[in-house]
């Protein structure tokens, strides 16, 4: 009974440290920046702003992605899954850490509203995760997928000669594909209408705000 009571302890004290270091530490990437040998070319103020509004959606997109997925680990059934949650939740503080290094280059700052997304994103992740594990995979695929997209915008809006911010992006998506594609082979579910939908509508309204602040 009491590993029982002392692992349920120990997993939500690694979750409350999870939290804390994401929305406020300086989470520490596993893998070197993808843009550290890209040249650091000098932006003007408009691309800098424009390039910072950019790399701030993405650390934002990754804040999310990370509160989502450890919410749904949380209430995950099959331990298989819960470990397949975490493992991606892992890969995703790399992205985080390189947003995080790219906005400080650009004379800039995370989200203000970094603790709002987290939270958020968390209960969102518990409640698909209370559906069972397709649902929680289905999730998976979902964000990714929408996760993808935006990257994709990003690369053909940034300043042509933000090399930096360009390599950090396609080192994530390639990784973002991979973690959809892992998640459909782990049995994730189509998940049905108007879920997607509502989805693609909370990230529109976090993207337009995290662009400014
Ligand atoms: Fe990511
Ligand atoms: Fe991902």
């Amino acid at each position: 009974m009491h590993t029982r009571q002392l692992s349920r302890l120990d997993r939500l004290i690694d979750q409350a440290q999870r939290a804390m270091e994401t929305v406020l530490g300086a989470p520490l990437a596993e893998r070197a920046n993808p843009g550290q040998h890209e040249p650091d070319v000098v932006l003007d103020d408009d691309e800098r702003r424009h390039a910072a509004g950019l790399m701030r959606i993405n650390h934002v997109g990754e804040v999310c992605a990370q509160a989502l997925y450890c919410g749904q680990a949380t209430v995950a059934r099959d331990p298989a899954t819960r470990e397949h949650l975490l493992h991606a939740a892992q890969e995703e503080t790399d992205h985080l850490a390189w947003c995080g290094d790219r906005l400080r280059e650009l004379d800039s700052r995370p989200s203000l509203f970094n603790p709002l997304w987290y939270g958020g994103s968390y209960a969102i992740g518990v409640l698909a995760g209370l559906r069972g594990d397709g649902w929680n995979l289905g999730f998976v695929v979902e964000t990714e997928r929408q996760v993808e997209a935006h990257i994709d915008e990003h690369l053909a809006s940034l300043p042509a000669a933000d090399a930096r911010s360009r390599a950090i992006l396609q080192v994530m998506k390639a990784d973002e594909a991979r973690h959809a594609n892992n998640a459909e082979a782990a049995g994730a579910r189509i998940l049905p209408p108007p879920i997607p939908g509502l989805m693609a509508a909370a990230s529109k309204v976090m993207k337009a705000v995290a662009y400014r602040v």
